[in-house]
């Protein structure tokens, strides 16, 4: 177990902003970052896997302390797997508080050596989700100031491919 290696897990589908603020702020906190991308068999993205992984490397070429990878089963597994002791979560308000709370204690139980770490979202990324992203995108919306500048267009052109 390593306090020195975080994992920041979430299901990026697709990466935005949000996210990136939260990996970029972990990895200057952090010597060493996994991003893990939830491998969930029984839920379908909008993005495969491969694109899921390509567009975060993408938007993280620049941070040489942060690695990719994608996960199925439990986090807390993961993370024993990898002797990792840190899980990173962003939060953005009372609703995200509840849920992490939850999962955060969940997560200590499965596996007690870990400790979840959390960092407040910046206020510009409070109102950003991938799904408010996909919703958006889907009809027809500007999606560049929720995604980074280089695959928003590549994003709105696969969630709305019917002009
Ligand atoms: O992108 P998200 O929805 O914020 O990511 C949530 C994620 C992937 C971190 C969470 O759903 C997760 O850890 N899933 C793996 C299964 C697991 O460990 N569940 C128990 C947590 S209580």
């Amino acid at each position: 177990m390593n306090r020195d290696l975080c994992v920041y897990a979430g299901s990026f589908d697709p990466v935005t902003t949000g996210h990136l603020d939260i990996i970029r702020r972990g990895a200057a906190i952090f010597p060493r970052m996994i991003v893990a991308i939830l491998c969930n068999p029984s839920k379908k993205g909008a993005f495969s896997m491969e694109e899921r992984l390509s567009m975060l490397k993408k938007s993280c070429a620049d941070l040489p302390n942060v690695s990719f990878d994608s996960f199925d089963g439990l986090l807390a597994d993961y993370l024993r797997k990898k002797e990792a002791g840190i899980i990173l979560r962003g939060l953005r308000n009372f609703s995200d508080f509840e849920s992490e709370f939850q999962m955060a204690q969940l997560n200590r139980q499965l596996n007690p050596d870990i400790e979840t770490f959390f960092l407040m979202a910046s206020p510009e990324h409070v109102f950003v989700s991938s799904s408010a992203v996909r919703e958006i995108a889907m009809f027809g919306g500007d999606i560049s100031p929720y995604v980074p500048a280089h695959i928003a267009e590549e994003v709105a052109r696969k969630l709305r491919p019917i002009k």
